[in-house]
Parts: C-alpha cells; structure tokens; sequence
C-alpha cells in the first residue's frame, strides 16, 4: 500500500485533504458542484487498478469545497472482484496517510424497512457484516491499529447529524454481503429479522477499517430498488443505475451541505 501513497504524494506533494469521500455505484456524478484541481486515474495508483464495477468511473479527484481540499475518489473495488482486500481498503490507507480526519462512504443499497423506498437517501447508523470476513484478518499489523478494535460506535453520531441537516431522509442500519448476486427473498426475510433496515455489498470493509485506524466515519446509501421479493421486479444493476441517476440533484445537496458542515465542525475542533 505504500507504492500507492507514494504515487499520489509524487502527484500532489503538497495536498492536504481534510476530508475524504469514496463514492459507491451511481454517485459518480454527486460531486459536480465541488472544484476539482486534478485528477489521476486509478491505473496511475499501484494496487488501484481499474474500478471494476459498472457506475465506477476509477478516478482520484483532488478537489476543494469553500476553500477546503478534499479528496474524492470516484469508484471503489469490491471484495467480488477477487482481488483481496488491498484494492477495497487501499482509499481509506492513501486518507489516513495524507493526514484526512473524516471520511464519507457512500454507496448504492436495496431498501427492506417499509419506509425506505427507491430514491432515498439513508445516513448510515450502523452496520451488520455478513461479507464473511474483514481486511482485517490476518497478522496484526499495528500500523492498523489494535488487534481488537471496538465497534460500539462506528459511524460518528455529529457527523451523522451533518448529513441529516443536509437533507438525509432517514438513517438506519445497512448489512453488507459479499455479493455478486443480489439476495434471495428468503435471505431479505432474514435480514430484516436480523435489524437490517438495508442490503448492499460494500462500505463494511472500509468502514472497519477506518474504524481501526481512528478515522471518523460517516455512511450515507441511496436506496435503489426494493430488497428481493420486496417490490415486483427482478433486480438489475442498471435499474439500481437508473434510480441512482434519477435522485442526483437530492446526492448533490447532500454531499455539498455535507462537506461544508464537516469543514464547519473540524474547524471549530482545530
Ligand atoms: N442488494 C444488494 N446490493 C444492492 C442492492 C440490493 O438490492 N441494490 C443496490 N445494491
């Protein structure tokens, strides 16, 4: 992961992100309102590669909101593509490296609790794992923080604040699996039984990891399409696009009241 810091300190010496946002399936586009200073694609950063999944454009923004730097990262690797944890926790390591206190994790997410229909955007709360993993896993590395992190508040409750004031719908819980297939009826059944409000398959990795390494961590889902057996149409990656597209203008707001409250909170913090 080092080669990978490396490069994008080659590319901006002197880039001092506060704040760090990993945009999931469908947000690509949710960033158009920030100034972007450079870009470096994913293929420039060792162990980046290419974005792997459809609505992941695999670019590096290094941007400003008010006067604030930010890093964007536009597309993010899933533990479905088979390439292990590095390529899924790598944005979070190149944050915490270049000094960013916060990050946002966004994502795409089939709704199960009745009032999260398509189209809205949900502030994460807290989350229940079911990748059947962790990049954590392995020797410990205390570069990562310690062997045992608690998790008894993952997602920070101001930060989680700051994106209801910018207009969030809801929060809740969201359960991650390790994909690639969308969920069985049965499966949803069994989540919302489990306290799961919402399904998809990212953000868990990253959020655990961000979470070892001190990070304060802020999740926000754009509820796509009702969870299987929900809703009555079988579930498509471009219909979870489609709804994606369709709520940009809510993203935006959302993401851009979001960074300028958090600048807003860090500064008065420093
Ligand atoms: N399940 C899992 N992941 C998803 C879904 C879903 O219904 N919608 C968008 N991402």
């Amino acid at each position: 992961m080092g080669e990978a810091v490396a490069a994008v300190k080659k590319a901006w010496p002197q880039a001092k992100p506060r704040l760090g946002i990993i945009l999931g399936s469908g947000w690509g586009e949710a960033v158009s309102g920030f100034t972007v200073k450079a870009e470096l694609p994913y293929a420039k950063i060792p162990n980046l590669g290419k974005a792997g999944a459809p609505g992941h454009a695999g670019e590096l923004l290094y941007a400003e909101l008010g006067g604030k730097e930010l890093f964007i990262f536009q597309g993010r690797h899933h533990i479905y593509e088979g390439e292990g944890w590095t390529p899924v926790i790598l944005p979070v390591w190149i944050l915490k490296q270049f000094g960013a206190q916060t990050v946002l994790l966004t994502n795409a997410s089939g709704g199960i609790r009745e009032d999260l229909r398509p189209g809205t955007l949900m502030a994460i709360e807290d989350h229940i794992n079911l990748l059947g993993g962790s990049p954590l896993t392995g020797p410990h590395n205390p570069a990562f923080g310690e062997r045992f992190p608690d998790q008894t508040a993952v997602y920070d409750h101001d930060l989680r604040q700051a994106l209801i004031a910018a207009g969030a719908d809801a929060s809740g819980v969201y359960l991650a699996t390790a994909g690639p297939s969308f969920e069985t009826p049965a499966e949803i059944r069994a989540f919302r039984a489990l306290g799961a409000d919402v399904v998809g398959m990212s953000t868990v990795p990253e959020a655990v990891f961000a979470n070892a390494l001190g990070l304060k961590i802020a999740g926000l889902t754009c509820v796509c399409n009702w969870a299987a057996g929900l809703g009555d149409e079988k579930l498509t990656a471009e219909d979870v696009l489609r709804t994606a597209t369709e709520t940009m203008p809510h993203m935006r707001t959302v993401l851009e009241g979001f960074a300028e409250r958090t600048f807003r909170i860090r500064q008065s913090a420093d």
